[in-house]
């Protein structure tokens, strides 16, 4: 039987010896901005598609990590994931529907001999904008696939893409085994804008995908991706009974996926990729409790995901005391409230339905994620009233904003200078912090009074003295050489490409503004900064502190 180790390669041989090059997965954290995360193998590529000259040629193939919250709901039924692998060759105006469509059938039929009465495939069947896929129907029935075998749906089923706001889209034809959908062939011939319109590539371009999970599970012929060699030992460290519950298969998914997103230095917090982070590590928190497994359990879990991993992605092994020590603090933190607000909820519930003010107080006191509130809800059929919440939560905000305001606003010139310099002095510190301690440091949180700076930044350990005074030695040393703070207006994705860092992605307009200190610091900000880092005196660092889970906050003051 053939390991899923053996599996990923073969399947990227097989390309390789077919005129592709094979590239590495990039990371979870995709370049393009307007994605939380890597959904496909596709990503990597997109301005290839769109006639941007590919470094690695017209035809290439991948075995990319992605991983996506749009199946969450369905995780647990051996099938949906979070995170999984996925098997792709690509082509940027190279070959096209026949040479797609003929490896396919060789690769699945020939090489992996799945036997072809298991297969059926799906082409599409055209609508009003894009014609219906005759010459994929024609080439399935040249390799033999009889009439009845080849289904016809429409836009929701095969037609794929774009990712993000706008970008490379086409019909799809769909390889299913089992009954369970194992690879999707993309054929790229559109463009779609930010307004849903199409418009044709200038090149035709491939794009397929499948899933290593699924494909293992075909060729191991398991009724679920848990029984494979991807997952069987995380599924026995659960323990229990033999039986693979829903709730297992939730778990197991979800620490395999909190595992690749630490690595990646993401850390849990209640901001975009690290809530994605902090809802799913919570979830499995909970149904661990519902399983009644001991306290703590996520860590072992955590390590059968390292060992399955390792010898593919090294990083796992390298990062693995970070990666655990995120977990276990997620963990420690999260045990503390998780039963009172289980208790709370049991509360609040009995009359039957939940509002968002409640709602909001199970975030805010008890570290519920909304859609841990809401499946809670849905299990006991009641409902929450998600608007209110939404209000309670825009409600909070402005106090907090208001009440910074306030220590802020109204008092003079000369404490809105300090507050400028802190805000340079914050920048330098941003970057100096990267240069010291690591690219994965990044800007969590910041406050500004006239009289100190507080930067919050992820981290997965304490800083050691040395660290810190390396880091404010570096501050002054900036300070000193006097460097130039430069402020420019551009486009957004222009600042990006040149290397800006930006952690708030999604309040930023097209246009935006970057200050740069020297070639030492480049931000997307919005000011304002002073003129000359020699304004900002001597710079100090007063405290360093945990603040969360993997994330530690200095406070620093100039004197
Ligand atoms: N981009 C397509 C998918 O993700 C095929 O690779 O399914």
């Amino acid at each position: 039987m053939k390991t899923s180790k053996e599996l990923r390669q073969l399947f990227l041989d097989f390309f390789s010896k077919r005129g592709h090059r094979i590239v590495s997965s990039s990371s979870l954290i995709p370049s393009d901005p307007s994605v939380l995360f890597t959904t496909a193998g596709m990503q990597q590529f997109k301005l290839y598609y769109l006639g941007e000259k590919s470094p690695y040629g017209k035809n290439v193939c991948s075995c990319q990590k992605c991983f996506r919250t749009s199946d969450i709901d369905e995780v647990g039924d051996g099938r949906h994931l979070t995170f999984l692998e996925m098997l792709g060759n690509f082509s940027f105006g190279g070959y096209f529907k026949k040479e797609a469509i003929e490896w396919a059938f060789e690769f699945l039929f020939k090489e992996l001999k799945i036997p072809i009465e298991r297969a059926y495939v799906t082409v599409f069947e055209g609508d009003k904008e894009v014609p219906p896929d005759q010459e994929s129907i024609k080439i399935w029935k040249r390799l033999g696939i009889s009439e009845n075998k080849i289904k016809k749906s429409g836009r929701k089923d095969n037609f794929w893409g774009p990712t993000g706001k706008e970008g490379p889209c086409g019909p799809t034809t769909e390889i299913y085994i089992d009954g369970v959908e194992v690879w999707n062939l993309v054929f790229n011939e559109y463009y779609q804008d930010e307004n849903g319109k199409l418009s044709l590539l200038p090149q035709k371009g491939v794009d397929t995908g499948m899933g290593l999970e699924r494909l293992t599970m075909v060729v191991q012929n398991k009724s679920s991706v848990y029984e494979t060699d991807l997952f069987e030992s995380i599924i026995k460290e659960i323990g229990g009974s033999g039986a693979i519950t829903r709730e297992k298969g939730i778990i197991a998914d979800h620490i395999k996926g909190a595992v690749f997103l630490i690595a990646e230095d993401i850390v849990p917090s209640n901001l975009e990729r690290g809530y994605v982070l902090r809802r799913i590590l919570r979830r499995a928190i909970r149904y661990g409790k519902l399983l009644n497994l001991p306290k703590f359990f996520l860590v072992p879990l955590a390590q059968r995901v390292i060992e399955i991993y390792q010898s593919v992605y090294p990083e796992l092994k390298s990062k693995e005391t970070e990666i655990l020590t995120v977990i276990q603090a997620e963990e420690e933190k999260f045990e503390k409230v998780l039963s009172q607000g289980l208790k709370q909820f049991e509360k609040i519930s009995q009359k039957g339905f939940l509002s968002g003010l409640e709602a909001f107080h199970l975030f805010d006191t008890y570290g519920f994620p909304l859609e841990m509130t809401q499946e809670l809800a849905k299990e006991k059929n009641i409902k929450v009233d998600l608007k209110g919440f939404q209000e309670a939560f825009e409600r909070h905000r402005q106090i907090s904003r208001a009440g910074a305001e306030k220590k802020f606003g109204g008092i003079g010139k000369e404490a809105t200078y300090q507050a400028t310099k802190l805000h340079t002095a914050t920048h330098l510190l941003h970057s100096a912090l990267r240069k010291i301690l690591g690219e994965h440091v990044r800007q969590m949180g910041s406050d500004i009074t006239p009289a100190r700076l507080r930067f919050d930044f992820s981290h997965p350990k304490k800083l050691t003295k040395e660290e810190i005074e390396k880091v404010e030695a570096l501050v002054n040393e900036k300070i000193k050489e006097d460097l130039e703070v430069k402020r420019e207006e551009m486009d957004y994705q222009e600042a990006i490409k040149s290397g800006a860092l930006a952690f708030f992605k999604e309040k930023y307009p097209q246009r935006v503004t970057v200050y740069s200190i020297g070639d030492f610091s480049k931000e997307i900000c919005a000011g304002p900064h002073v003129k000359k880092t020699s304004e900002l005196g001597t710079f100090k660092i007063v405290k360093e502190e945990s603040c969360g889970a993997g994330v530690r906050r200095i406070k620093a003051i100039l004197e």
